[in-house]
């Protein structure tokens, strides 16, 4: 008899310990959570789209969606910083995948990491090799990638082009063969905005003029930005700056993208952010509406970044924000965010059927190309030089001189560590 009920009192036992972990994932969560990032406005509608599908998985959690304006995270990444030093951290927040994750934040300690949640959930197998090696260390794995842009592409509309008489450029040669007769005709050959923008066109120019080989160089320390390779770079940039709008610095790269919709501009380089505004806000047609090719001598590289958010340290509502990092490398939020934002899916098994045109070549060329690393969008330097990026870019714009701009970048790398 004895034996029996302390069988029936073991197997109770049993029972309850198995279920303890179910119970523990049933957990309904509650509370807050803030993501932060600079996707406010035109740049919404994606992030928008995996936030109503985490409500509708966690209806009691409040979703704080704490954006800071300004393309490329400009003044985000100041806000961030004051939050993060003063021990204020958002629960998860937007970062580039690479060197502004690892130089900046992983190497100041301030990041968990989370290398759990990527065996848990399989992605190991899932995200590219050299992705993961972007966005980890040999202590750990420190945020989760949600999709793949292209920083090299040359964005334009057909039919201004018919009218206007000229060909898509495919090198910087032909380029400025067509940009004097467009001038004549009081269209901006090349629309650019604000500075980060500026750091955006050179990071295409200088890969046409340097090739993917010295462009890797640059950034491995093998080639000096001094050297006579670097100081050309900086020379075509001049160049092609020749033929850019005056008013470049008081407008958003959403505006120099309106440039060239309404014909007040022939060509854009942008990031393809710019074919999600196209798309997503502006309603146009990818391949009939609006057209693209990579930028000028960029044929077969792909000048690539990836966003990406983490768990900071001190994350107040850490559950609540493991929970949003399940949801951005899942299947379904990475194919439900990235055909809205213009971006592909960082994982390697997304489903292209839900992919326009644009996207789909985009796809096809980042598994054919050379793959480099932006430097505009965190991947190849950390923040300590791109801070001093900016102060040479503006030097430059005003200056124009190709061998200071070398020297002073060539002094920034030797101080940032590259
Ligand atoms: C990039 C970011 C993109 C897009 C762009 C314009 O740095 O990676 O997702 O937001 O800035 O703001």
């Amino acid at each position: 008899m004895k034996t029996t009920v302390a069988k029936i009192l073991m197997a109770l036992v049993a029972v309850l310990v198995l279920a303890a972990p179910q119970a523990v994932q049933a957990k309904e969560l509650t509370g807050d959570l803030e993501i932060f990032s600079w996707w406010a406005g035109d740049e919404g509608p994606a992030l928008q789209a995996l936030i109503d599908i985490y409500k509708k998985q966690n209806p009691k959690v409040d979703v704080i969606n704490a954006t800071v304006t300004g393309g490329s995270g400009v003044n985000a990444k100041a806000v961030l910083k004051t939050r993060m030093l003063g021990g204020e951290p958002p629960d998860s927040f937007q970062v580039h995948s690479g060197q502004e994750l690892i130089g900046t934040w992983v190497k100041a300690d301030r990041m968990e990491d989370l290398t759990p949640l990527f065996n848990e959930q399989g992605w190991m197998d899932v995200f590219p090799k050299g992705l993961i090696k972007l966005i980890g260390t040999d202590k750990g794995i420190w945020s989760v990638p949600v999709n793949v842009h292209r920083s090299n592409v040359l964005w334009y509309i057909p039919a201004n082009l018919k009218k206007w008489g000229v060909e898509v450029p495919k090198t910087w040669d032909e380029f400025f063969a067509i940009a004097p007769k467009l001038k004549a005709a009081g269209v901006t050959p090349l629309a650019l905005a604000q500075n980060w923008t500026a750091n955006h066109l050179w990071e295409s120019v200088a890969l046409a003029s340097l090739g993917a080989d010295n462009w890797d160089a640059l950034w491995a320390g093998k080639l000096k930005f001094d050297s006579p390779e670097g100081v050309k770079a900086w020379e075509l940039f001049g160049k092609v700056l020749e033929y850019t709008n005056s008013d470049a610095t008081s407008l958003s790269w959403q505006q120099a993208t309106d440039m060239v919709i309404d014909g007040r501009a022939a060509f854009n380089i942008m990031g393809d952010w710019a074919a999600g505004y196209m798309t997503t806000t502006k309603k146009l047609v990818p391949g009939q509406g609006y057209g693209w090719e990579a930028s000028p001598d960029t044929e077969g590289e792909f000048l690539f970044l990836a966003d990406s958010f983490g768990l900071p340290k001190g994350s107040p509502h850490r559950d609540n924000a493991l929970t949003w990092l399940k949801l951005l490398g899942s299947k379904e939020g990475s194919d439900t965010f990235n055909p809205l934002k213009g971006s592909i899916s960082a994982r390697t098994d997304s489903d292209l059927s839900k992919y326009n045109d644009y996207l789909q070549s985009a796809a096809a060329d980042f598994g054919k190309d050379r793959v480099v690393g932006s430097l505009a969008h965190g991947v190849a330097a950390n923040e300590t030089f791109m801070g001093g990026f900016a102060s040479v870019m503006e030097m430059f714009l005003k200056t124009r001189n190709p061998m200071a701009a070398g020297k002073a970048c060539a002094q920034l790398a030797k101080k940032s560590g590259i």
